[in-house]
């Protein structure tokens, strides 16, 4: 790897660096290549701190000193996040199809605003949410747009929301705002995701305002509950809530009673599906999502189990003038186009947006729907594997069912008091992310602290997967070696 120390030769302005140009890609083109191929067994926490100079320099050290020094603290401080032993949060790779093409992107730097500021990007984009819509089985009228991840794809889902809601109070919110009406009336299950509460509070409807409905303390769902509420409302409209795919346990919320539910009291069905929508790629999960198509809107992750490159979401709105409503914007300078052609700079909160379609058109095609249905299949036995081998364990207890790719379980050994297990799991946590061999850290889940492994990358084996069980065992039982000689 990189190790020439930059040399400072002074570049007044990038013109003059215009040659290097083959060469800053060729180097990056080797030491890219030189870390994937380390990616697999190396650990995933870095092994330091990077080194960057927090001063602005005056004088450019020129692109090869730059990119070289980049590299080096890329080898320190870069998270092997990419790699197959990353299970925290859910995050994918990047598949070989996409990571090629997002390097193209990056050298094509498409304004994916339009059709003329890049018909190449306009026409991918179509194409690959029209791909993805069938994928899903979202059905071909919907609106659909690519954003930078599931929370911005809910940002778009629940701002056409609150413009349906307004709309039905005889206000047009786009126009005018929110002044003068009264609360939003909406309800949740104990799933509802970080990223849907705060794309409530960005759109103005209220981080706080989600009535929470549960009927235990797991989170699940009380629909006699929601029931109730609606009648409750006369008839007036509300915005339900649904998680597909809760990030702690992979579970889901009922989506086809919730459909339902919006269609029999007037309410707005928004599905948070940010990894759960891929359960429709594979006949042994699709029915999780039963009832999709009675949603009026749907936010997908394509950073997650796609494996496309950060950043890419892609959000579905069931009716087109309620979605671009919220995000269209004009100026002369920009034109106009036909409807053939969507401006998908006004269809979600970025107008100059990078051509996120190209590596996800360009994943899809190199492995099509069958290699996708292989690989997540894949994943829901590397799940189950894990899932029994936690139960085998007698120092581990599983928490949840895996209906997915998250195992939910925690350190349970004999003769430690439910009251120490929490400090206990906390304490564990910590030590896998510090030995770094897998990585997750941990969650509240049942009112416990507990880890959640989530396996969606594209690299993961058996063998990686083996590992969960048998490293958190191993260090939980040096933890408790040291929390008795102490
Ligand atoms: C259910 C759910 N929704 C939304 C998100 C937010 O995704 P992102 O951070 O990619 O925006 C996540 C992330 O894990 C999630 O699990």
């Amino acid at each position: 790897m990189a190790s020439t120390p930059s040399t400072v030769s002074a570049v007044a302005d990038p013109i003059a660096d215009r040659d290097q140009l083959a060469s800053a890609l060729r180097l990056i083109e080797r030491e890219a290549e030189a870390y994937l191929a380390e990616v697999d067994e190396a650990a995933v926490r870095p092994p330091g701190e990077p080194s960057i100079d927090g001063r602005l320099p005056a004088a450019g050290a020129g692109s090869l000193a730059t990119v070289n020094d980049l590299v080096a603290a890329a080898m320190e401080g870069a998270t092997r996040s990419t790699g197959p032993r990353f299970f925290h949060f859910v995050m994918g790779g990047v598949t070989p199809a996409a990571l090629a093409a997002d390097w193209l992107t990056s050298a094509l730097n498409q304004s994916a605003f339009n059709w003329v500021s890049s018909p190449l990007a306009s026409r991918i984009e179509q194409v690959t949410l029209e791909w993805l819509k069938e994928l899903f089985g979202i059905p071909a009228g919907w609106s659909a747009v690519m954003t930078s991840a599931a929370t911005t794809a809910n940002l778009v889902g629940l701002a056409a929301a609150r413009s349906w809601w307004a709309h039905e109070h005889g206000v047009d919110v786009d126009a005018d705002g929110l002044a003068g009406l009264p609360a939003t009336p909406m309800f949740a299950g104990g799933y509802l995701h970080a990223s849907a509460v705060k794309a409530l509070g960005i759109v103005g409807l209220g981080r706080g305002r989600p009535r929470i409905l549960t009927r235990d303390t797991s989170g699940h769902l009380d629909l006699d509950a929601l029931e109730r509420e609606l009648v409750g409302l006369r008839g007036k409209p509300a915005i339900l809530l649904a998680t597909a795919g809760d990030v702690n346990t992979g579970d889901f919320d009922p989506i086809r009673e919730m459909a339902e539910l919006a269609r029999k009291h007037h309410a707005w069905l928004h599905v948070d599906g940010a990894f759960g929508l891929y359960a429709a790629l594979s006949p042994k999960t699709k029915h999780l999502l039963d009832g999709l198509e009675g949603a009026a809107s749907v936010a997908v992750d394509g950073h997650k189990w796609l494996n496309a490159p950060y950043d890419t979401g892609f959000a579905f709105v069931r009716d087109a003038n309620l979605h671009a409503g919220s995000f269209s914007a004009s100026a002369a300078y920009l034109g106009t186009e036909a409807h053939s052609r969507p401006v998908f700079g006004n269809l979600g909160p970025e107008m100059s947006r990078r051509a996120r379609a190209i590596p996800v058109w360009a994943t899809l095609r190199a492995y099509g729907r069958d290699g996708y249905r292989s690989m997540i299949e894949r994943h829901l036995e590397l799940a189950q594997r894990v899932a029994s081998q936690v139960d085998a364990a007698p120092d581990l207890e599983r928490l949840a069912d895996v209906p997915l790719n998250i195992v939910c379980f925690r350190f349970h050994p004999e003769g430690v008091r439910e009251s120490e297990l929490d400090d206990l799991n906390r304490k564990l946590g910590a030590m896998v992310l510090d030995d770094g061999r897998i990585y997750f850290g941990t969650t509240e889940y049942d009112g416990k602290v507990a880890f959640r492994p989530a396996i969606v990358n594209w690299r993961t084996t058996e063998k990686d997967a083996d590992m969960i069980v048998e490293v958190v065992r191993e260090l939980g039982s040096k933890l408790l070696t040291t929390a008795r000689e102490c």
